[in-house]
């Protein structure tokens, strides 16, 4: 639904991997090196509104009302300079983005932010795009927003040096199986090591990248067959598996990354004890200290209940899977 000739606006959630995407094939290109398996999140929304502005002589980006910095604004750009060439358009942009949910490190506003950006853009540029190519478009500027474009449950392959057309794929709508993910922040701040950074001081430093790259393919098997089975034990045990060895190659990294907080380790011995006492509850990280924890939607109060009375959990939402990206008035 545009709005006027040359913008757009567009709704997109941010996804949780259950397998973890942690390194590069491509660095230019952002290609990941292993397959990745995600969940996309209801209420965890980010907006965007492109339009191409005949008075600019600059593209102007702004995030949650505030001017984005050089760093920001020259991811947004690179996006838009790949949308302008393929539309043949020479018009800057003015954009604007709100998360409606905190920036908090971890909690994903990347993927949601780009794949917003890729379709309010592309619409805005009079591009009609697939979904198939709004994924790769997304995915050149951050992987996980590629899995973002999709709704419910999604899975980005590894590919190739070269591979500029990797994209996501919708394994099963959110429909398919009723689960929860409560998330518990337990510090705020900005994240200490960016993801893109992060990976890449894994790839060149990392002991253990090697036996990542060779382990995670097999997690990400695990996880789909456990979605398509709606196995939740079998799923949570290989995202364990997954976000540990992922944090194993941040932690052995030179100079080292650590993500977590000690909270982080606080709140993960409550999820143990739940599942000592029969739930079956798992729980993810990403680049950033919080704790996601993925659980039937049975057992969402007891386990967010269990995760608010946590020494160091600051709040806890309780989300499910969401829809795939959509253009809004
Ligand atoms: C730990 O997608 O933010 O959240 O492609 O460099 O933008 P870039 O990285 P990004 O990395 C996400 C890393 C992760 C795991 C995941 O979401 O798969």
């Amino acid at each position: 639904m545009k709005v006027r000739p040359n913008e757009a606006c567009a709704r997109a959630c941010a996804n949780i991997a259950l397998a973890k995407y942690w390194g590069k094939s491509d660095v230019k290109r952002n290609v990941p090196a292993v397959p990745s398996v995600s969940m996309t999140l209801d209420q965890l929304v980010t907006e965007t509104r492109v339009r191409f502005d005949p008075s600019l002589d600059a593209d102007r980006v702004r995030l949650d009302g505030r001017r984005a910095s050089t760093e920001e604004a020259a991811r947004v750009i690179a996006m838009l300079d790949r949308i302008r060439r393929e539309a043949r358009l020479r018009l800057r942009a003015r954009v604007s983005s709100h998360n409606h949910f905190p920036t908090a490190a971890g909690l994903a506003s990347s993927a949601s932010g780009f794949a917003a950006l890729a379709a309010a853009a592309s619409a805005a540029a009079g591009l009609r795009l697939s979904s198939r190519k709004l994924s790769a478009l997304a995915r050149a500027s951050s992987a996980s927003a590629a899995r973002s474009v999709y709704g419910g449950f999604v899975e980005l392959p590894a590919g190739r040096h070269g591979d500029a057309d990797l994209a996501a794929r919708q394994l099963a709508p959110a429909a398919h199986w009723n689960l929860r993910l409560v998330v518990a922040q337990t510090v705020s701040g900005p994240k200490k090591v960016g993801s893109t950074e992060g990976m890449e001081r894994s790839r060149k430093t990392s002991p253990y990248y090697r036996t990542w790259l060779e382990q995670a393919p097999k997690w990400a098997r695990t996880i789909k067959r456990a979605i398509k089975e709606r196995d939740l034990d079998g799923l949570g045990q290989a995202m364990e598996q997954s976000t540990l060895a992922f944090h194993c190659c941040a932690m052995t990294s030179s100079p080292p990354i650590f993500y977590w907080a000690p909270q982080t380790l606080t709140a993960l011995d409550t999820v143990q004890g739940l599942r000592a006492r029969g739930v079956s509850a798992w729980a993810t990280m990403d680049a950033g200290p919080h704790v996601k924890t993925l659980c039937d939607s049975s057992d969402a109060a007891r386990v967010r209940q269990a995760l608010d009375r946590t020494a160091g959990v600051t709040r806890t939402w309780v989300t499910k899977p969401g829809p795939g990206v959509e253009l809004c008035s």
